[in-house]
C-alpha cells in the first residue's frame, strides 16, 4: 500500500494567522476570518453541520451530481486529459473528492487544506480504501493566494472547490480566487458548488439550527484564538447569531458578547461591550447568471451549471 505524502506550505504559518487574528480583534468592528473555525474540533463540527436537517447544501449538491452523473462524465471527459490530477480545495473529510473518482479517475489527487490534522487522518484513512492510488496533502492558507508548486498540480487538471465555499468571498475577491483557481487547473477545468439564492427564512435556518451544531462550530472559533493567541475567551459569555443580509445577498454570522467583558492576550486587550460582536463569517448566496458571469469575467471560455431538481443548488463546471 502507498503512503500519502504531506507537504505544508509556508502560507501555512502560525505567527501569520496569529497577526491577522490579532488585527482582527482590534479593528474597531472587530472580525476574524472564517478560515479561524478549522482546527480539528472545527472540521467535526462542520461535518456534523452538514447532516443538520436545516442546512441542506451537502444533500442538494450531492443531489446534482447524481442527477447529472452521465453528462458531468462526458463533459469531464471532454475538456481533461486521461487520469487527470484531481485538486481538491478545502478538502476536509475528502469525502467529496472521494466519491469523484468514479467520474474522473484521477491519477494524482491532492487534498488542500488548512486544517492539517484533520487532512492528514482523512487521507490516511482514504489511502486505506484506495491503497494503488497517488495522494496527496498540502497543509496551505489560500485565503492570501491560491497556488501549488508545479510538482504537486499538473497540466489539465481537475480543481474542484465544492460546498459552496466560494460564499466565504465577497464578489471582488470571488473573482481574484476564481482567476487563481483558472491558473492552477493549467489548461484544465474548475468543478465549483455554489449555493443558490432562497428565503431569507431558509438562509437563517441553515445557520442557526435548532441543536446548537452551528453555534458550538461559530463558538469554537473563541478556543482556537485562545490558543493561537494565548488570549483568554470565555465562550459561556459569547453567543451565536446569524442574520441574512438582504443588500448584499449573504448570510453572516457573528458572536455577541453577553455582558460588557475584557479579553487579554499576549500584553493586548479589548473590551466589548454588551451587545458587541465579532463577525466571523459571510456565506454569499449567488443565481446561476451572476456566477456563470463571475466565471467568464475570469477567463473561462466554457461554464455549464448543473442544477439539483429544486434548483436551491448549483454545480458548474467551468473550462477553457
Ligand atoms: C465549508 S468546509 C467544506 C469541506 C468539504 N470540502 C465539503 O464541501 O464538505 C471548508 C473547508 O475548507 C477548509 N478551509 C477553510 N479556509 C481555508 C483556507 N483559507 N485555506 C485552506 N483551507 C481552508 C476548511 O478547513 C474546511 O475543510
Amino acid at each position: 500500500m502507498r503512503e500519502p505524502v504531506f507537504h505544508t506550505l509556508s502560507s501555512l504559518c502560525p505567527k501569520a494567522l496569529a497577526a491577522e487574528a490579532e488585527a482582527g480583534l482590534l479593528a474597531p468592528q472587530a472580525h476574524c476570518h472564517p478560515k479561524l473555525f478549522y482546527d480539528a474540533l472545527g472540521s467535526h463540527l462542520f461535518d456534523a453541520i452538514t447532516e443538520l436537517d436545516e442546512y441542506d447544501l451537502r444533500r442538494t449538491e450531492a443531489a446534482a451530481l447524481a442527477m447529472h452523473q452521465e453528462a458531468l462524465g462526458r463533459a469531464l471527459r471532454a475538456c481533461l486529459p486521461q487520469q487527470p490530477c484531481l485538486i481538491d480545495l478545502g478538502a476536509g473529510s475528502c469525502a467529496k473528492g472521494e466519491a469523484l473518482f468514479a467520474l474522473c479517475d484521477p491519477g494524482r489527487y491532492v487534498a488542500v487544506d488548512i486544517s492539517v490534522d484533520f487532512l492528514r487522518r482523512s487521507l490516511q484513512c482514504l489511502q486505506r480504501a484506495h491503497p494503488e492510488r497517488e495522494l496527496i496533502g498540502v497543509g496551505l492558507d489560500f485565503s492570501a493566494e491560491l497556488a501549488l508548486p508545479d510538482s504537486i498540480s499538473q497540466p489539465g487538471s481537475l480543481v474542484f472547490y465544492p460546498g459552496s465555499s466560494i460564499g466565504n468571498f465577497d464578489p471582488d475577491s470571488a473573482r481574484r480566487f476564481l482567476g487563481q483557481a483558472r491558473l492552477l487547473a493549467r489548461g484544465g477545468a474548475l468543478l465549483i458548488g455554489v449555493d443558490l439564492r432562497k428565503t431569507p427564512a431558509e438562509h437563517q435556518a441553515a445557520y442557526d439550527d435548532a441543536l446548537g451544531v452551528t453555534a458550538a462550530f461559530n463558538l469554537n472559533l473563541l478556543r482556537h484564538l485562545n490558543r493561537l493567541l494565548g488570549a483568554d475567551f470565555d465562550p459561556h459569555q459569547w453567543r451565536h447569531r446569524a442574520l441574512w443580509n438582504a443588500d448584499l445577498g449573504r448570510v453572516e454570522m457573528h458572536l455577541e458578547a453577553q455582558q460588557a467583558l475584557r479579553v487579554n492576550w499576549g500584553g493586548h486587550q479589548r473590551g466589548f461591550a454588551a451587545g458587541e460582536r465579532i463577525h466571523t463569517e459571510n456565506a454569499y448566496k449567488w443565481t446561476v447568471p451572476d456566477f456563470e458571469a463571475l466565471l467568464h469575467a475570469v477567463g473561462w471560455g466554457q461554464a455549464q451549471a448543473w442544477c439539483d431538481p429544486e434548483e436551491r443548488f448549483a454545480v458548474f463546471l467551468a473550462s477553457e
